[in-house]
């Protein structure tokens, strides 16, 4: 296998874009990737997206978007794997320049969930139909049964879920592509409307649109298209039971487990060895069961960590300095990608006012639907 490095990257603002199509976004943040490495070309590309047919009746995404990015006839797929699409992408991307078939391949990730689509349902199709999605269940209502069960394995609390969008929001607000860059006080996510008890609308990821690219070669390579590569050292993919009535233990997410015991051992690194981390903090209590599963903190104690300050910046482990997805936005397709983005601007010392000192490794964490699928991959500078 040969070394991989991600040398450019580019990615659209975060929010509601009315004046940007689906396409129209994926060649802003895949030529942005290009200008940022110097590149004039591509050997193949991969497009993550969730679901470009039910939220624009778009679907065919691998020719369309390399036909608008001038590339017409280059290897190009849409991949799809939920809310984690992103991320397989990426993976596909690396392990397509990690085997040499290809050298220089880009991996993006793009969603417009704002054009009139019933969201809600587009969303629920990533859950099971038969055991969940067709009994009414939504996003935010599976994710507040997780929430419920780690209350009560755990003794969880709703303030420690407010902790997480607090600190995502503190982040948010010093990222310039964020669609929420403003601050909120644990007394308004405590008092803001309920969406599915026991999580509020600030407990939640916005809807939202916005693409996200990287450009990957050669570590050998890298030196032709910049002088600040950043090596990929370690990816892992998994799958869990997808209805939750399944899983042995709701609160606590096998195939995020196992996809990063699968990354940290082609890495060869520890837990503790990480500097920054991106994870799915699709719903905050998201956050907290990524933390455990990904061994960041004890099991059951991912409720104190954004309360005690712990994956603040400052704090010893640096938790979604891009505001995460709560702050940020989730453009579900684009969002693996956009993550490995904030990891490869930290990893460069490129992060502005978020930047964590001095980082070396980071990890960044995406999950699909409940947590039936997640990539996890670990970044090194070089
Ligand atoms: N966080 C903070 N503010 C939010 C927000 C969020 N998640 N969602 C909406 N808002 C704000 C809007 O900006 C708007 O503010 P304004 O009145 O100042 O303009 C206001 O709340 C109302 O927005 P609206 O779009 O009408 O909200 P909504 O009630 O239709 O949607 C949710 C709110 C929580 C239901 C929606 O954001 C949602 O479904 N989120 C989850 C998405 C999801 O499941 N993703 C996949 C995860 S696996």
């Amino acid at each position: 296998m040969r070394e991989v490095a991600i040398v450019g990257a580019g990615m659209t603002r975060f929010g509601e874009i009315w004046q940007s199509s689906l396409r129209d976004l994926f060649v802003e943040a895949a030529t942005e990737a290009m200008r940022n490495a110097s590149a004039d070309h591509l050997d193949a590309m991969y497009v993550g997206n969730m679901s470009g047919g039910q939220f624009v009746g778009q679907e065919h995404l691998g020719p369309l978007m390399a036909d608008h990015l001038g590339m017409a006839g280059i290897p190009a797929a849409r991949v799809e794997s939920a809310c984690a699409s992103g991320g397989v992408a990426l993976r596909l991307a690396f392990m397509e320049v990690a085997s040499g078939m290809s050298d220089l391949v880009l991996a993006a990730g793009v969603e417009k969930m704002n054009d009139g689509a019933d969201v809600t349902a587009v969303l629920a199709s990533a859950a099971d139909q038969e055991a969940e999605a067709y009994h009414g269940i939504t996003f935010p209502g599976l994710y507040a049964m997780i929430a419920r069960a780690h209350m009560e394995a755990y003794g969880t609390t709703e303030e420690d879920m407010a902790a997480v969008s607090v600190k995502n929001h503190r982040h948010g607000a010093l990222n310039p592509k964020a669609q929420f860059r403003r601050e909120v006080t644990l007394e308004e996510v405590m008092n803001s409307s309920l969406v599915a008890a026991p999580l509020r609308l600030l407990h939640c990821s916005p809807v939202s649109d916005g693409a996200a690219a990287v450009l990957l070669c050669p570590l050998e390579r890298a030196k032709e298209f910049t002088d600040r590569p950043v090596k990929i050292i370690g990816s892992g993919l998994a799958t869990g039971s997808m209805a939750l009535a399944d899983r042995n233990e709701p609160a606590f997410l096998d195939s995020v487990s196992l996809s990063a015991g699968r990354a940290y051992k082609m890495a060869g690194i520890k837990p503790s060895d990480i500097d920054v981390v991106e994870v799915h903090d699709c719903f905050s209590i998201a956050e907290i069961c990524c933390l455990e599963a990904l061994c960041l903190v004890e099991r059951g104690k991912g409720g104190e960590a954004a309360r005690s300050g712990l994956t603040a910046l400052g704090g010893k482990v640096p938790v979604n300095t891009s505001g995460g997805l709560k702050s940020k936005g989730h453009p579900v397709g684009a969002t693996g990608v956009a993550q490995a983005i904030e990891i490869f601007e930290q990893l460069r010392g490129e992060s502005g006012d978020r930047q964590v000192a001095d980082a070396s490794i980071g990890l960044a964490q995406n999950m699909g639907g409940s947590g039936a699928s997640s990539a996890v991959h670990i970044f090194q500078r070089v």
